[in-house]
């Protein structure tokens, strides 16, 4: 019987996997955790700053908890503001977290690293699984050693960690947590709402992107494959579409023709400057099948329905 622990449910992606985890495994058997209280009342939440090993032990323990989502962690943008304490939240988290597979309390831990691994060396068309990694951010720098981490307990005690480089995540439930990517959510609102949007990159900086949808059906892809097929313990490449921010307009004004954007980089250009244009994910499509539903239009389509619906 599988016993979840999700932290960081409260989040942009939090919300969407604890939603899907608990229509496959049942609500009381997956135990949402963050370190704010959750906008809805639920039964399951535990109030958890996952720095303290100690009160995330004890409600692994309490509920008896067997595979944990680890999602918690301060994102490209915000990370830059205060790296040091950055750090601190997605390092020692993470620790937390490995400590409890390598005592065998846990026996399954799913964790996310980015593609903000990869650095401005990294060649930027079709990034491969194995390119070059040199981040200049404070979370690109914690993501790729979170990797390395997995992979060494992976390698030295036998944790049975997974991992997935997102790209940036699209999405409308919850308003995104302070990333590069986010303008591409950003956009929608002010599109839908009739306002002009300042987007803080170029026209032209074309990222790597994904739909919620993708991102939560990969996530459980790779939790349920055998063991025996994972040839990745850092984290896996994982591609659906990229575009940039004209490409995306472009798009939206098939629906909203008034929309206004005006370009007005700020530091956000710089980290997507040093970000792939676009992913190579063949480990991910041989060893456990993934491959993406959603393309730019559909991305469009259902973000514009759900977000009109909600006005
Ligand atoms: P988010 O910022 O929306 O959510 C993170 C959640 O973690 C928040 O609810 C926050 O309150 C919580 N949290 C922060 N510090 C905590 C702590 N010390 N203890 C417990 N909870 C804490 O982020 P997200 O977009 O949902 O991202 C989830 C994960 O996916 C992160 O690890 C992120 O790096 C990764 N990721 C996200 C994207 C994306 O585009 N959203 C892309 C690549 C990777
Ligand atoms: N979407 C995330 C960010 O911009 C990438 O990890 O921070």
């Amino acid at each position: 019987m599988k016993k979840i622990l999700v932290i960081g449910s409260n989040g942009q992606l939090g919300l969407e996997l604890l939603t899907a985890l608990r229509e496959k495994f049942g609500s009381k058997n997956v135990i949402s955790s963050d370190i704010s209280d959750p906008s809805h009342a639920d039964t399951y939440f535990e109030k958890l700053d996952a720095r303290d090993a100690i009160s995330l032990t004890s409600i692994v323990e309490k509920h008896e908890i067997n595979h944990v989502y680890h999602l918690a962690a301060i994102l490209s943008a915000n990370g830059e503001l205060n790296p040091i304490s950055s750090w601190e939240v997605n390092m020692k988290t993470l620790l937390n977290v490995l400590e409890l597979g390598r005592k065998g309390v846990i026996e399954r831990i799913f964790w996310p690293s980015s593609i903000a691994v990869f650095g401005r060396d990294t060649p930027k068309d079709h990034t491969d699984q194995n390119a070059l990694t040199n981040p200049s951010t404070v979370y690109g720098i914690s993501k790729l050693a979170g990797e390395k981490w997995c992979q060494y307990y992976f390698e030295k005690f036998g944790v049975d960690v997974r991992s997935i480089r997102y790209p940036g995540l699209i999405s409308h439930k919850v308003q995104p947590g302070g990333g590069t990517t986010d303008y591409a959510i950003d956009i929608f609102s002010k599109a839908i709402s009739g306002i002009p949007y300042n987007c803080f990159l170029n026209a032209d900086a074309s990222l790597p992107m994904m739909y919620i949808d993708d991102a939560v059906r990969g996530t459980l892809m790779l939790m349920e494959a055998s063991s025996q097929n994972l040839s990745i313990r850092t984290s896996y490449n994982l591609n659906a579409t990229s575009f940039s921010p004209a490409e995306l307009t472009a798009e939206i004004k098939k629906y909203i023709s008034g929309l206004q954007v005006q370009y007005k980089p700020d530091y956000r250009q710089l980290i997507a400057e040093t970000w792939p244009r676009s992913i190579d994910d063949q480990p991910a499509r041989s060893d456990w099948g993934w491959k993406e539903a959603y393309t730019l239009s559909q991305i469009t389509a259902e973000m514009i329905s759900a977000l009109s619906m909600k006005k």
